[in-house]
């Protein structure tokens, strides 16, 4: 499936049956920024999505939320908004599109206190007239495609997610992604697959699948468990950005590309000296720790106190040094 057909709103899941799945890479917030977004979607992710952004603090200028929001370099462009007043969803939407947005989520699933305190996110799912009305406000204010992005249910007393994707898909959404959780299980126990069929049965747009997919082979399991007709990967992919595309290959039949140690190395050095340009030397520093972390875990060539340093260091060149060691055949073979 190509992000076209994904996103035009005109793919029903029988038109789209012969076609491989799509591979998104998730919303993952103070993660997914411009660089890693880039990356994989260079790399062949199908799309990316960026990080969650409150659309109030957006129109209001927020210069962070801006950051979260950009997506020079991205094509498509998707950024999903969250909030829970539709005047401010609507504003937000019409921002993002203004700044060249190619589609906009809209946060159903995240399941934070700061987010369901103020009933954004998860909490959105605990009254789904309101959802409704927010999900209309959205669609109405902008003339790119609009997605929604929810879990299971709030809870397993309330498993509506199939309800709120059929008046996602009245109102023209052009897709739905959901996270096999409800908002209850946070992050615990396994993301239910099967679960995801409902949704998968209850609507004709595709239904992306989410939660717990780290490789092409539980890709193709949650594809086959989930009915759904696509996929995004989120936590797995922090460290490896290339794994998204990876799975776009495997599931197109084709061999994934080659990645050899140093271009590994080098991608991770990208993602670094990106990070340091947005955000500026200091905050950069600490935004790239997470992803340092993660991609010395994944290159698996730094021992304990080399992994430490790169992580703490304030020195870019010294990252940069220790980020090719971390994947460098050498260190791999000593
Ligand atoms: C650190 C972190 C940040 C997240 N931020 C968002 C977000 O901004 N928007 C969203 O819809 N989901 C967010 N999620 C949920 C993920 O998009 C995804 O649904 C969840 O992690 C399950 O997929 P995975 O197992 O592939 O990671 C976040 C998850 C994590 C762990």
């Amino acid at each position: 499936m190509t992000i076209e057909h994904y996103l035009s709103g005109k793919g029903t899941r029988d038109r789209l049956a012969a076609l491989p799945p799509a591979v998104l890479l998730a919303p993952l917030s103070g993660v997914t920024d411009l660089h890693l977004r880039r990356i994989a979607r260079r790399l062949g992710a199908t799309a990316v999505v960026s990080e969650m952004v409150a659309a109030e603090d957006l129109v209001r200028g927020d210069a962070e939320s801006r950051l979260r929001a950009e997506g020079e370099g991205v094509l498509p462009h998707v950024v999903q908004l969250a909030g829970c007043d539709p005047h401010w969803m609507a504003e937000g939407a019409r921002l993002a599109e203004a700044n060249g947005a190619d589609a906009i989520d809209v946060n159903m699933g995240c399941p934070a206190k700061t987010v369901t305190g103020g009933q954004a996110g998860s909490a959105l799912m605990r009254d789904l007239d309101h959802a409704e009305r927010l999900l209309a406000a959205v669609r109405g204010a902008v003339r790119v495609p609009v997605t929604v992005k929810m879990r299971l249910g709030w809870d397993h007393a309330s498993l509506n997610a199939p309800d709120l994707a059929r008046r996602a898909e009245r109102l023209g959404y052009a897709a739905v992604t959901v996270h096999g959780r409800t908002r209850q299980q946070f992050y615990t126990g396994r993301a239910d697959w099967a679960a995801i069929r409902a949704v998968a049965g209850a609507v004709a747009i595709p239904v992306v699948a989410n939660g717990d997919i780290a490789s092409l082979d539980e890709a193709r399991a949650c594809l086959s468990a989930s009915g759904a007709a696509a996929v995004m990967i989120g936590r797995a992919a922090v460290g490896r950005p290339w794994l998204v595309g990876a799975v776009a290959a495997g599931l197109a039949g084709r061999p994934a590309p080659a990645l050899p140690p140093g271009e590994r190395a080098a991608l991770a050095a990208e993602h670094y000296e990106g990070l340091l340009a947005l955000y500026g030397a200091r905050m950069g520093v600490r935004h790239a720790r997470k992803h340092l972390a993660a991609y010395a875990d994944h290159g698996g060539g730094l021992d304990a106190g080399e992994r430490r340093a790169l992580v703490t260091t304030t020195e870019p060149a010294e990252a940069l040094r220790l980020l090719g060691r971390a994947f460098s055949p050498a260190a791999l073979a000593a």
